[in-house]
């Protein structure tokens, strides 16, 4: 079977006062329970695919506009825009499938019952998710899956084996997430099928409640911390920033479409070389924008952006205002 055993031991809180004690809290639980959706009846399966079968702007495609673009094929350039949708709806499939493992495991660890409540309602949407991406893939992507890149893999087995709730809420709700939101945003800009721009849409409505969850309940723990858990709450952060900005290449849909060893190296170097110049297609620079203004914003309001941090995420390439 095509599964992945992770072993780790974790503390179950099991709660005795249902009292609302954290009134935000309970209010961003209430709104999720407002806001279910379903993937079966609220996304309009039946809307015709676009005729020439591409389902992502060609601009999202790392090697368009390069030499080796300019080559290729009509039917190859339809091909590849489909291989590279699938290749990152796989990425963001798993990632939902961890992101439903973690809330699971935070169920138990999270002390509170707003807490509880509120990550239990975040595990079913992200069964959701994972669901309708899955759905997706099948409906429309002829079923095509990637396998896990291996900086996704490391990052979730470290959240997962971690038995620290605010740790895991780091790197899922502060930092993965936070990527995944301008990650959807620009996929459903960039949608050239109906169906994939509904249910990235969809799929946001869920994810700024679950970034909520890290807003309302990281700052109080950050400012409660011992001088060594702030360190280590540092470092684990820069660590989840780095998995979730490097490492991400699509390389086995290159290979699917006959690519050679020589022409992947040259698009490697393409692509360092239009980060280089930050050489960017419109939607990509307003990913990088919007998920780096983000990701500063987020951890400057949790107390996390810190003297320690800030250099590191400078030279992961993030744009930092002034110290203030
Ligand atoms: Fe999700
Ligand atoms: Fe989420």
């Amino acid at each position: 079977m095509d599964r992945r055993v992770i072993s780790g031991t974790v503390d179950t809180v099991f709660e005795l006062d249902y009292s609302v004690r954290a009134e935000d809290m309970r209010s961003l639980y209430e709104k999720a329970k407002r806001d279910q959706w379903n993937a079966t009846r609220d996304i309009a399966w039946a809307t015709p695919e676009p005729p020439d079968g591409r389902v992502l702007a060609e601009e999202l495609i790392d090697i368009h506009g390069s030499p080796i673009w300019e080559r290729l094929g009509e039917r190859d350039r339809i091909e590849l825009n489909r291989r590279i949708t699938a290749w990152r709806l796989s990425v963001l499939l798993y990632g939902e499938q961890g992101a439903m493992l973690v809330c699971s495991q935070l169920v138990g660890i999270v002390p509170g019952a707003d807490q509880k409540f509120f990550q239990a309602s975040q595990v079913m949407d992200e069964a959701r998710h994972n669901e309708v991406l899955e759905r997706y893939i099948q409906a429309r992507l002829g079923g095509l899956h990637y396998p896990m890149p291996e900086n996704e893999r490391f990052l979730f087995d470290t959240i997962l084996t971690d038995p620290r709730w605010y740790i895991k809420t780091i790197a899922l709700q502060l930092v993965a997430e936070t990527f995944a939101v301008s990650m959807f945003k620009m996929m459903a800009e960039a949608a050239l099928d109906p169906v994939l721009r509904e249910v990235c849409q969809r799929i946001l409505q869920d994810e700024s409640r679950h970034m909520g969850f890290g807003m309302l309940a990281l700052p109080g723990i950050v400012r409660e911390a011992s001088e060594g858990e702030r360190r280590e709450m540092e470092d684990f952060t820069c660590l989840a920033v780095e998995k979730v900005l490097t490492g991400f290449f699509p390389l086995e849909a290159y290979q699917d479409l006959g690519f050679s060893p020589a022409q992947i190296d040259e698009i490697r170097s393409y692509r360092r070389g239009a980060a280089a110049r930050n050489d960017y297609a419109a939607y990509r620079k307003f990913f990088r924008r919007d998920m780096h203004a983000a990701m500063v914003n987020n951890l400057a309001r949790i107390g996390l952006l810190t003297e320690r941090v800030r250099p590191r995420l400078a030279a992961l390439g993030i744009a930092l205002p002034a110290a203030a």
